[in-house]
């Protein structure tokens, strides 16, 4: 399921399932011109390098042909977070979610009760009206 993965990292790239993460300063340092001293807490976020054009053209468009070869230089998708305290689950949840995705297209249609439904944005994008879908299923015939 090559694509699927594809798409399900593309949709993790523009609306990645948590903001970022946190790390304690265990010594001053500076960074950027700015120096964090020891023991302040720092937040990473994902869409600083997510959403960054340099590593991903036209950066906020669908397209999981990003993902095609060796994909995107490493540490700049990082919805699992990366490194030694990446998210030891990565793998089990890539199962789900083909899973998930694979009976959700497979046995069911799903249509947008509110076609042109805008995203709010306080900070992360949501769906204003909560994403409602009709969803219906489908004939046993299309599945097999
Ligand atoms: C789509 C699903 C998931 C996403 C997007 C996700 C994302 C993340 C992220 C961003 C971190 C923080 C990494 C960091 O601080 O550098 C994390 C940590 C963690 N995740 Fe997940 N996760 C997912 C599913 C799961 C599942 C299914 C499990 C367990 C079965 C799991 C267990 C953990 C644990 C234990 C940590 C803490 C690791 C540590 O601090 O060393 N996660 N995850």
């Amino acid at each position: 399921m090559r694509y699927s993965w594809m798409v399900a990292c593309e949709v993790m790239r523009l609306c990645p399932a948590g903001p970022g993460s946190y790390r304690d300063a265990i010594k001053d340092f500076t960074y950027s011109g700015f120096t964090i001293p020891k023991g302040w807490k720092t937040h990473w976020t994902m869409y600083s390098t997510h959403k960054d054009p340099r590593y991903f053209p036209d950066p906020d468009k669908l397209d999981p042909s990003r993902f095609e070869g060796s994909g995107p230089a490493p540490f700049t998708f990082v919805p699992f977070g990366g490194g030694p305290r990446i998210c030891p689950g990565k793998e089990y949840a890539r199962v789900l979610i083909l899973v998930s995705m694979h009976n959700l297209v497979t046995k069911f249609r799903l249509k947008k009760a509110i076609p042109d439904e805008k995203i709010s944005y306080g900070p992360f994008p949501i769906p204003a009206n909560g994403f409602h879908i009709c969803i219906e299923p489908r004939s046993l015939q299309v599945m097999y």
